[in-house]
């Protein structure tokens, strides 16, 4: 399918990925417990074919728009954001993410990466509003979608399980900014 093929920030740039970018390094990412604690692929070993399969997948989705996070200084691939599947006739998106190496966390990746995608949501794809959500221990997450502009909208208490116990689930969305 065609689709924006590259958005550029001040540090990064989101392009679609390819089989090529399913690397050893992509596979130990999300393989990492303290990476995917909080991600429901956790309960499932990625190899390498699997990262093919599900990029070709979304590749494939017209809906779906699934961008690479690359540094600017370097290429390094160091994480992924999908929007998507995006409900065009409400006009909603749900944004995910993940930043794969602890060494790149708290440096402000994550919000760069949020803010751009949202701005080609809202302006790409006209959606009106664009949503996303976490653990509620994923203060990471939560503090990078809210310093890229997304509001709390909601919790739903005790929603998911994980090694804690039960979470509340924190609902957060991006509104279209009107004209
Ligand atoms: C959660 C995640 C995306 C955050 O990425 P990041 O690039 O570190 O986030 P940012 O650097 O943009 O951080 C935004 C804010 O959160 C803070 N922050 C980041 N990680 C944090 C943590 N573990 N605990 C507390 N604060 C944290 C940053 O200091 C920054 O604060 P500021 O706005 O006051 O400066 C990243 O840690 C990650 O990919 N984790 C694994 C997968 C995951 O949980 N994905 C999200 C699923 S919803």
């Amino acid at each position: 399918m065609t689709q924006a093929k590259r958005i550029e920030t001040e540090r990064l740039f989101l392009r679609a990925l390819t089989a090529a970018d399913a690397t050893d390094a992509y596979a130990g990412w999300m393989n990492d417990p303290s990476v995917n604690r909080h991600l429901e692929s956790r309960f499932a070993t990625l190899a390498k074919p699997d990262l093919v399969r599900f990029i070709d997948a979304c590749n494939a989705d017209p809906s779906t728009h699934l961008f690479g996070i690359f540094l600017r200084d370097g290429d390094a691939h160091i994480g992924n954001i999908k929007l998507g599947p995006v409900n065009a006739y409400h006009g909603l998106g749900d944004i995910g993410l993940v930043i794969g190496s602890s060494s790149h966390w708290g440096k402000g990746y994550a919000r760069e990466a949020i803010a751009a995608l949202t701005q080609f949501a809202h302006g790409m794809l006209a959606l009106e509003k664009v949503t996303a959500s976490c653990y509620g221990s994923n203060v990471g997450s939560r503090k990078a979608f809210v310093a890229a502009g997304f509001v709390v909208e909601g919790v739903r208490h005790r929603h998911f399980r994980s090694d804690d116990g039960r979470e509340d689930g924190i609902m957060m969305a991006h509104f279209r900014p009107s004209k």
